[in-house]
Parts: C-alpha cells; structure tokens; sequence
C-alpha cells in the first residue's frame, strides 16, 4: 500500500521532533516534508536540528536529508501535522485549510473554534461531523482537527467513562505537571530544581474548558457543552516527560468503587479497529497504593495509555484518584498521530 504523505509544521520544536520519532516505519503516513520558520528554512533538517534534537534515538536518515522549507501552503503532501508555536499557529494552520490541506493540530489556537473537532477518538469521534461545515467555510477539502491541552487530555480520558455511565457534576483537579510540557529549553533548571512552580501561564482555562468541549455533544450543526463544572490548579515539577493529575468528583449517580473501575477497565471504544497508535487498553487501573508514577508508568501503552490509580472516597466530592499521561506523547503528537489514523480509517482523508 503506498503511504499517505505528510508534512510536519514546526518539525524543528520539541513536538515536532516527537512526530518525527513517532512516524518512523509508520505502516499508513510517511513524512515528506518539514516544515519550520524563516530560520531553519532552506537547510537539510539534520543541520538545523545540530545540538537541537532532544528525543530518544538519531534523527531518521531520510528525514535528516530533506530541506526544510517555510510554512506555506505549498508543500507536496496531503496531510500536515502541526506543531507550531501558538504566536503563529492559527493563520498558518488557517492557511492550510483553505488551501485544501487537512491541518492535525497540537496548538490551541483553533481548539475552541465553533467547527473544528477537539478530539479524542475514544470519546467524541462523532464530532468529526461537524467537517463538511468547515470545508464550506474554507471553500475547499481542506479542514482543521485539534486535540487536546496535555493537560486537559490526561484528565479527560478517565472522566469519559465516568460521565457516560454516572454523569459528571463537578470535578475539582491539580495537576504536576513534567517539564517538557514547556517546549525548550523551557523552564530554567534554576527555577525548577529542588522545586515545584504553582502556576503554568494560561493553562487552568485550557483545563477547565476542554473537557466542557469534549465531553459535549454535537447538536443541529453545533457543539453544545457538558453540563458540569470543572475546577483547575496547575503546576510545574521537577520531572522530565509525564503529567500526574489529582482528581476529585462529584457523580450524579450514585456509584461504587468497583463501579468506576469497571467503567475505566471496561473502557475501549477503538477496540477491534486496528488504529497503529491506538493503546488497547486506553486506561490502566493500578491497584498498589503508590501508582501511577511518572518514571514508571509513562510508557504504558508506547506512551498513549493513561494509568489511573489510588482510587477513594472524597470528603468533599464522591470520590478522588490519581491520573497520569505522557505529555509529549497522548498528550500532542502521539495525540494528533491517533487523530489522523482515525480520519484515515474512517475514509476522512
Ligand atoms: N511540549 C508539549 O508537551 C506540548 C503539549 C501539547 C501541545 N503543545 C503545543 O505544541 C506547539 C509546539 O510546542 P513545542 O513545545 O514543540 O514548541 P517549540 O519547541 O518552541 O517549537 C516551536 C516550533 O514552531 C516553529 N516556529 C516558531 N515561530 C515560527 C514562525 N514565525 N513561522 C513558522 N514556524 C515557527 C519553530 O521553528 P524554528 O525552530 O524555525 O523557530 C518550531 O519548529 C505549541 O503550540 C504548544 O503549545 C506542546
């Protein structure tokens, strides 16, 4: 089967390095071009990318050869993955789409926009078709999908089964969050050793209202929010790649402990559909008192399955557990990776 062709806005950042990693040998997408700004464009990626390539392994031999070009909207390819910083994204994402591209977004900008799908293929595929409104708007094939803040991602997954067997009324979250999360070179190892940061610039907003998006419907031509409240604290820690989540709830039904487990242990909406970068299953319960831990439990899955874990009774809420995601995996590339094999599957390419 030939591969579909695919270009990598912002291929120089810390997620674009991540797709490029995560899409060698992938059997569906092969990437043929790289994109970034008027600073790396016009020289062979692994020049740019000297002293500036931070993921596990050597860059790809083939990928290391191609130039990489500026972010026009003339690139030989069907579909763009984007990782492009959030100062530039939405125009040029927005430039893509018009031109008849299918943009799979990591960046913010068009997460919230009244036509674009934020997606999790587990949780709300029947977004996607919302799609034929968008290429009206664009006049042409092309179209935007996002997925999820990091943040807001991790904390969803375990919520979707929860919302749809009990119903959700209030949740009430802190996150520790890793510290590529922050791009590079991020946080300044002075300020993160030793130390934990309690606020993480415009990311309680992303937390509470994603998951109001995501867990909404589609209805008439129009997403309409989840009827439940979402409280968020956000921090830095000193730990490279994973997202641990403190999650309190409050149900509207009444539930066990062994209800919620079973809601997440049962919980495999893509089960059966062959997805390459779909984890089966999509969240692991943990029993032992002391997991999930970022070191140990980030690479469930390849890094696209959530470990949830330490569940209890809440004084405050009806219960509390603990999540953890991979940031830099389910949580962007990996992320927008699963989106487009969906969109593949589903004959949406
Ligand atoms: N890190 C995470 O865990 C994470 C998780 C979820 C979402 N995100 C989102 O994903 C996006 C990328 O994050 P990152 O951490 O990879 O950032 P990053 O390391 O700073 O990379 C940013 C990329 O954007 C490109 N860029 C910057 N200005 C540009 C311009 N004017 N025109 C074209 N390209 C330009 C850069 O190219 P040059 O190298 O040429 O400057 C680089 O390729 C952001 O929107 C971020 O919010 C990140």
């Amino acid at each position: 089967m030939a591969r579909i062709k695919v270009g990598i806005l912002g291929a120089t950042g810390m997620v674009g390095q991540r797709f490029i990693q995560l899409l060698e040998g992938h059997s569906w997408f092969e990437v043929t071009e790289v994109a970034a700004s008027e600073r790396s464009a016009g020289r062979p990626y692994a020049e740019v990318m000297q002293g500036r390539w931070k993921v596990e392994g050597a860059i790809p031999p083939r990928v290391a050869r191609l130039t990489v070009k500026e972010c026009v909207p003339n690139l030989d390819c069907r579909l763009c993955f984007s990782a492009l910083d959030s100062s530039v994204a939405g125009p040029v994402e927005e430039e893509f789409a018009q031109a008849g591209y299918v943009v799979s977004s990591n960046s913010r900008n068009h997460r919230m926009d009244p036509d674009v799908p934020l997606l999790i293929p587990e949780v709300n595929a029947d977004h996607l078709a919302i799609i034929p409104s968008q290429k009206d708007r664009w006049g042409s094939d092309g179209y935007i999908i996002t997925n999820p803040n990091c943040a807001a991602i991790g904390l969803v997954m375990p919520l979707a089964p929860l919302h749809k067997r009990f119903g959700l009324d209030k949740v009430i979250v802190t996150t520790m969050q890793g510290l590529s999360g922050a791009g590079y070179p991020g946080v300044p190892s002075l300020d993160i050793i030793d130390n934990v940061v309690p606020f993480i610039g415009g990311e309680e907003p992303k937390v509470e209202s994603e998951p109001l998006k995501i867990l909404g419907s589609l209805n008439g031509g129009q997403f309409v929010s989840a009827d439940l409240t979402v409280s968020a604290s956000c921090t830095r820690v000193h730990v490279q790649d994973g997202h641990l989540e403190s999650v309190s709830v409050g149900l509207k039904q009444k539930a066990s402990p062994d209800d919620l487990i079973a809601a997440w242990t049962e919980f495999d909406p893509l089960g059966g559909q062959e997805l390459p970068s779909a984890p089966s299953p999509p969240i692991i319960y943990r029993t032992e008192d002391d997991r999930p831990q970022p070191r140990r439990d980030r690479g469930e899955g390849n890094g696209m399955a959530c470990v949830v874990g330490r569940l209890r009774k809440c004084s405050i809420l009806d219960y509390k557990f603990f999540v953890l995601s991979h940031n830099t995996i389910r949580g962007a590339s990996g992320a927008a990776i699963l989106n487009a094999e969906y969109l593949y599957k589903k004959g949406l390419l």
